[in-house]
């Protein structure tokens, strides 16, 4: 169930390029599914259109109470605001939205593709898929050492970890087209989940499929509602009908089979 309610900010710690927000949302952490984000309302009295972020974590208890972490990427108005909240500060917060991440019936291995902030959403989702018994290999990828996502428990509990940079900083210097067959042939996977730009996610969805493999990728457009009312977020996307549609991405997505995506129209 989505829940509109007001979230005080329990800690706000900077990690590298990112600022790590804690926020007391116990009706987010209940229905939570990897791959839900959640909206969040700019009260500086400027902005009227939200900003929708991945959920990072949620802890059922901890010192905290009941708490979901997201990961800003401080740029514009929006997210420097959400960056610079003190702890004690409260915002309005509508979630968990969106489709979540389809998990396997069957405990396969897994390949998890992150860029950047966005490879947040993927951490819970490495939970879960680790729990079911599916051997998860992940490839993170960033411009720079700093903002490669941290993660220590998930790294630990994955097979594989792959790391690539565009300046080389951490990991190999490159991309994720570059990365991505020899991660694709090393883990063996079946299904591909991915999160970040939606350059990235093309190529991750046509390499997938080229390697015989299902894609499924966390699209971000600009959502100025988040919750299906303001249609501000339209992606054309193949349907189970075979037809092609205009979805909205905060309601019908974020998450879409990466074969269903009409790229060259986004
Ligand atoms: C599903 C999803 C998950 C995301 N997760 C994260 C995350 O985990 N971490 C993170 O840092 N970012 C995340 N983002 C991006 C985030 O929502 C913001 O877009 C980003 O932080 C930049 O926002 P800003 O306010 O700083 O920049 P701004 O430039 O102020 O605005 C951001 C965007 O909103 C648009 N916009 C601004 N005002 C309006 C308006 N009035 N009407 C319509 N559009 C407007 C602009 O075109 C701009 O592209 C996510 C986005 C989506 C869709
Ligand atoms: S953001 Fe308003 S309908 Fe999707």
């Amino acid at each position: 169930m989505t829940l509109q309610s007001t979230a005080e900010v329990r800690a706000s710690e900077r990690v590298g390029a990112f600022q790590h927000v804690t926020l007391a949302a116990p009706g987010v952490v209940e229905t939570f599914r990897p791959g839900n984000f959640v909206s969040i309302g700019l009260d500086d009295g400027v902005h009227l259109a939200r900003r929708s972020f991945w959920v990072h974590r949620v802890r059922s208890s901890s010192s905290f109470g009941a708490t979901i972490d997201i990961v800003v990427r401080p740029g514009g108005a929006g997210s420097t605001w959400l960056a610079g909240l003190p702890v004690g500060a409260s915002v309005d917060l509508i979630g968990p939205l969106g489709r979540p991440f389809a998990q396997p019936k069957e405990p396969v291995p897994c390949l998890l593709v992150g860029e950047g902030y966005a490879a947040a959403s993927l951490f819970p989702l490495a939970e879960r898929l680790v729990e079911r018994g599916c051997p998860v290999s992940l490839l993170l990828a960033a411009d720079t050492a700093d903002e490669v996502i941290d993660g220590l428990d998930v790294r630990r509990s994955a097979e594989a970890v792959t790391v690539v940079t565009g300046d080389g900083s951490m990991g190999a210097q490159g991309s994720v087209a570059q990365a991505l067959p020899g991660a694709l042939q090393r883990s063996g996977a079946s299904v591909v989940y991915a999160a970040g730009p939606s350059s990235t996610l093309h190529a991750v969805a046509g390499v997938s499929e080229l390697h015989g493999a299902w894609s499924q990728v966390a699209l971000e457009v600009n959502q100025p509602c988040g919750t299906g009312l303001c249609h501000g977020c339209i992606v054309p996307a193949v349907g189970e009908d075979a037809i092609a549609h205009r979805v909205r991405a905060c309601a019908e997505g974020p998450v879409f089979r990466g074969d269903r995506i009409q790229w060259g129209l986004l």
